[in-house]
């Protein structure tokens, strides 16, 4: 591949000079590339021929979870990254193969992080293998970003399908429940009758209530923001959701950090957060259990991976924590899904509709299981910056 030039007299008296007269007035530029490499905004990494480690930057120190020790240059890289067997037979790769792979994607185990890469064997002057370097950038952020793309589409899609079909069924079922009162005068002395009609309708009113919902579903948000006290929303959630589902002796526990600031949202759609949220953990209780709400200010970037070019912004993390069955595996990852339900009267738009709501805020939710078990919702919402009652 690139050789160096043989004819040229520079070259020739590049080699009679090597290393050392070239390095005393490169030191400025020495210290320049390393800077440069320092800060860079992907992760770098380079290894000598020896197999020795020569250069890695902080983000690639960051993107391997690895804190930097004193003797990591100069060791052999299998060691320094011994975390990562899948990074280090990349990286080994790159001395053996004739043309290293351009814009590959790995994804590293310990934290299942995706990593964009490229490979690039290092050259002398004499076009010898000296090293290879690896370039790379945490790409967990931009799948993220990917996955609610796609799934915005996907709603978008079944929202317009979703909305005829609402429109259709409403009529229809105002004339059931409207027809079977009618026919319930018809027939005053007969009990089992009444007892149907008074089925008939109930099942109507049912159909209509999800109805309704899914038509709230698909209808496009609008946000009226403002500064929403974090626990003034909480209490009223708390009490929307025993008027929704039967609360038995579930415990109900705050945790509020003192001094929270206000929310920057609007106050009647986050409320439905948490009460659907709050609903879901007593439905999941069915009348024995605990609950425990906490709100606290979030760690910056928590819920989201660590992207340097996303601006911090100080957030509040609350949490909706029961001790209830928890909910399987499988079972997670089709929970947000719009008519994703296990109940028998569930219309499974309460989770898509929190979704909505909180992406909506440019916030965050995710689910996760505490080690004691049961269930915990997590969601992470943008602060306005000031306290809810100071203005
Ligand atoms: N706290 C929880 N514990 C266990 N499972 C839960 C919990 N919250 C939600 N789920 C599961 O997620 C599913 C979807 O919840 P979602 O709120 O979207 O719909 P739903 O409660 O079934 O119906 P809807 O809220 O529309 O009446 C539930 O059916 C249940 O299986
Ligand atoms: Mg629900």
């Amino acid at each position: 591949m690139a050789k160096a030039p043989r004819r040229s007299s520079s070259g020739s008296r590049r080699r009679r000079t090597p290393g050392r007269a070239a390095a005393a007035p490169a030191a400025p530029a020495d210290r320049f590339f390393r800077q440069m490499v320092t800060s860079m905004r992907n992760g770098v990494l380079a290894v000598r021929a020896d197999g020795t480690m020569a250069v890695m930057n902080a983000e690639a120190y960051r993107i391997f979870d690895l804190t930097p020790q004193p003797g990591d240059m100069g060791r052999p890289f299998s060691e320094v990254l011994q975390a990562h067997p899948e990074a280090v037979r990349v990286v080994a790769s790159g001395f053996q193969l004739s043309h290293p792979p351009n814009r590959a994607e790995l994804r590293l185990k310990p934290s299942g992080r995706v990593i964009g890469y490229t490979l690039a064997q290092v050259r002398d002057d004499r076009g010898q293998l000296s090293g290879v370097s690896m370039y790379f950038k945490d790409l967990t952020r931009v799948e993220q970003l990917e996955e609610r793309e796609r799934l915005r589409d996907r709603l978008a899609a079944l929202g317009e399908m979703a909305a005829a079909i609402a429109h259709e069924l409403k009529n229809p079922l105002a004339g059931i429940e409207v027809m079977a009162g009618l026919l319930r005068r018809q027939v005053p002395e007969s009990p089992d009758a009444q007892t149907a009609i008074a089925d008939i309708i109930n099942e109507a009113k049912l159909a209509n209530a999800i109805v309704v919902e899914m038509l709230e579903f698909v209808r496009p948000i609008r946000l009226q923001l403002g500064k929403t006290s974090v626990p003034a929303m909480l209490h009223n959630a708390v009490t929307m959701a025993e008027s929704k589902a039967r609360r038995g002796d579930v415990s109900l526990a705050m945790r509020l950090a003192p001094g929270l600031p206000a929310v920057r949202g609007d106050e009647h759609q986050l409320t439905q957060v948490f009460t659907n949220l709050l609903t879901n953990a007593l439905e999941a209780l069915n009348g024995t259990g605990t609950i425990t709400i906490t709100a606290r200010a979030a760690s910056p970037h928590e819920g989201r991976p660590f992207a340097p070019d996303v601006p911090q912004r100080p957030e509040v993390a609350i949490e909706i924590a029961d001790n209830g069955p928890g909910v399987p595996a499988d079972v997670k990852e089709r929970i947000f899904n719009p008519f994703f339900t296990t109940k028998p009267q569930g219309s499974g738009l309460g989770l898509a509709i929190v979704r909505k709501i909180v992406d909506a805020h440019d916030g965050q939710i995710d689910v996760s299981t505490p080690p004691q078990g049961g269930t915990r919702f997590r969601v992470i919402l943008p602060l306005s910056g000031t306290p809810a009652d100071s203005e």
